[in-house]
């Protein structure tokens, strides 16, 4: 049996025999000595191997480059370098599998290049700690709600609803072509489900009738949006968080929200330190990077330790429109009523408040239709949380549970099919709140990669599907 390469070096004790797998990093090799870098994934560091290369045949010599796969049994000897406690004296080797012309090298590849290689990424070092830490994340995820009482709910992937009435919808069908009404719209009573489907944008509304019986619930679990957003921010098919609680108040979810975000950082940062220290590294590295007031590790103890801003949608457009900035955005603030774009989110964030800021009472015509209405008649109990280089990480609010005004909204903007939904309202309506948080773009704030694309694998945008 062979041990992992994190065990090795974590427990490894000088003198065992041991045998350890996995690819080859680099090689350096002279007449007497060869020193393989072996990785197996199991943590950032590689373990390094030595031996004689005069052992070896001069035909497997050739084969052991940088992506072929090795068996090497040895005995474990204290390390020369100052990175790893132990390396192995390696004393029988076995090629696995070789690489001729494999195209990732032992050199810095840019993120551009690599997604080109999607499916060989996960070998590299900066890969490897997104996806441990991507990993750390989603397991802590589980255990913050475990904790407080939550109970984890598998809702609807296909379904009919469209839960933010925004309409990027993927139809799901399994038919060439859907027979279509005399008034040329489609007809999908011959389809699979005799209705129109679709891949969910959210699982929110299976979510609020959970919790009207559960209490307390969370789905976690992949999204999909059709939209046509070619940003660093987006994707077409992404991970998200949506915890839903009964007689929760607009405040309550915000405190829950603020709560989540610092145990998650707290446990990455206790979990993963060796990926974080490359990662920062990595940024330190960037020609960019002395324009950076904080460390990647600074900025993430930062977040954690300080208390989030909290203001007013119509706050956030005083201070936008007071801005020096003012006249510099791409989109401009054209005043009360508008939809705030990453820009100015990154503005208030990065420029005015100089941390994580929460932005409540958005106007009502800018979100989406299940928003609990504000005595003004003008918002609703809605908040987003922005973050540093990201913008929007955090969408949610307390939910209309009157009927009447639900109804009214519903109609106003033409929603149907949700009869299901109302039933919640009609059999004992509670107020309730929750949010949703998008997976990929908090891990795209811990690991401080500046693209989406770079945190999941496979990403997956308008025009590109890498498998
Ligand atoms: O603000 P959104 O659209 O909220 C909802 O879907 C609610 N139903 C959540 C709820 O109250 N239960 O999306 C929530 C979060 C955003 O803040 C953002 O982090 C992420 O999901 N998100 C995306 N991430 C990557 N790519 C996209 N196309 C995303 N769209 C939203
Ligand atoms: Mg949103």
């Amino acid at each position: 049996m062979h041990t992992k390469i994190k065990e090795l070096l974590q427990f490894g004790t000088v003198g065992a025999q041991v045998e350890a797998k996995g690819w080859i990093r680099t090689k350096r090799i002279n007449k007497q000595v060869m020193f393989l870098t072996l990785n197996d994934g199991s943590c950032q560091q590689s373990l390094q191997i030595v031996m004689s290369p005069s052992e070896l045949p001069k035909e497997l010599l050739s084969q052991l480059v940088t992506g072929a796969s090795v068996t090497v049994s040895g005995r474990l000897v204290a390390s020369q370098g100052a990175n790893q406690s132990v390396e192995l004296d390696g004393h029988h080797l076995t090629l696995l599998g070789n690489a001729l012309d494999y195209p990732l090298q032992p050199k810095a590849h840019s993120l551009e290049f690599l997604r080109t290689w999607a499916h060989l990424r996960f070998r590299t070092n900066t890969f490897g700690a997104v996806f441990r830490i991507r990993h750390a994340i989603s397991y802590a995820i589980h255990h913050f709600f475990h904790e407080r009482g939550f109970f984890y709910l598998h809702t609807p992937i296909i379904t009919a609803a469209d839960a933010e009435g925004a309409g990027e919808l993927f139809r799901v069908t399994t038919l060439d072509t859907p027979p279509k009404h005399p008034d040329g719209s489609m007809d999908y009573s011959a389809d699979f489900f005799h209705t129109a489907t679709n891949l969910t944008v959210s699982g929110q509304l299976a979510a609020e009738a959970a919790a009207m019986g559960l209490g307390a619930v969370y789905t976690f679990g992949p999204t999909f949006r059709a939209e046509n957003s070619n940003t660093t921010r987006h994707l077409a098919e992404f991970w998200m968080v949506e915890p839903e609680v009964a007689f929760n108040t607009l405040d309550d979810t915000i405190v829950l929200a603020e709560a989540l975000l610092k145990f998650l950082l707290d446990y990455v940062l206790k979990q993963c330190p060796d990926e974080l220290d490359f990662l920062n590294q990595r940024l330190l590295s960037h020609s960019h990077a002395e324009e950076a007031t904080m460390t990647l590790l600074e900025r993430l103890q930062f977040v954690l330790e300080q208390p989030f801003a909290r203001i007013t949608y119509t706050e956030a457009i005083a201070i936008l429109a007071a801005s020096n900035k003012h006249g510099q955005f791409v989109y401009p603030i054209t005043g009360w009523g508008m939809d705030l774009q990453s820009e100015h989110e990154r503005y208030l964030v990065e420029h005015h408040f100089k941390r994580p800021v929460v932005v409540t009472d958005y106007p009502k015509a800018i979100k989406a239709f299940y928003m609990r209405q504000n005595d003004d008649g003008k918002t609703v109990a809605a908040m987003d949380i922005l973050f540093p280089g990201v913008g929007e990480i955090i969408g949610g609010s307390q939910r209309e549970e009157r009927m009447d005004y639900l109804t009214a909204v519903m109609q106003h903007i033409g929603i149907q099919n949700l009869n299901w939904y109302l039933d919640t309202r009609r059999f004992g309506t509670i107020p309730h709140s929750g949010f949703g948080l998008g997976l990929d773009r908090f891990v795209l704030f811990v690991t401080g990669m500046e693209n989406i694309r770079d945190v999941i694998p496979f990403p997956r945008t308008p025009g590109h599907v890498p498998c």
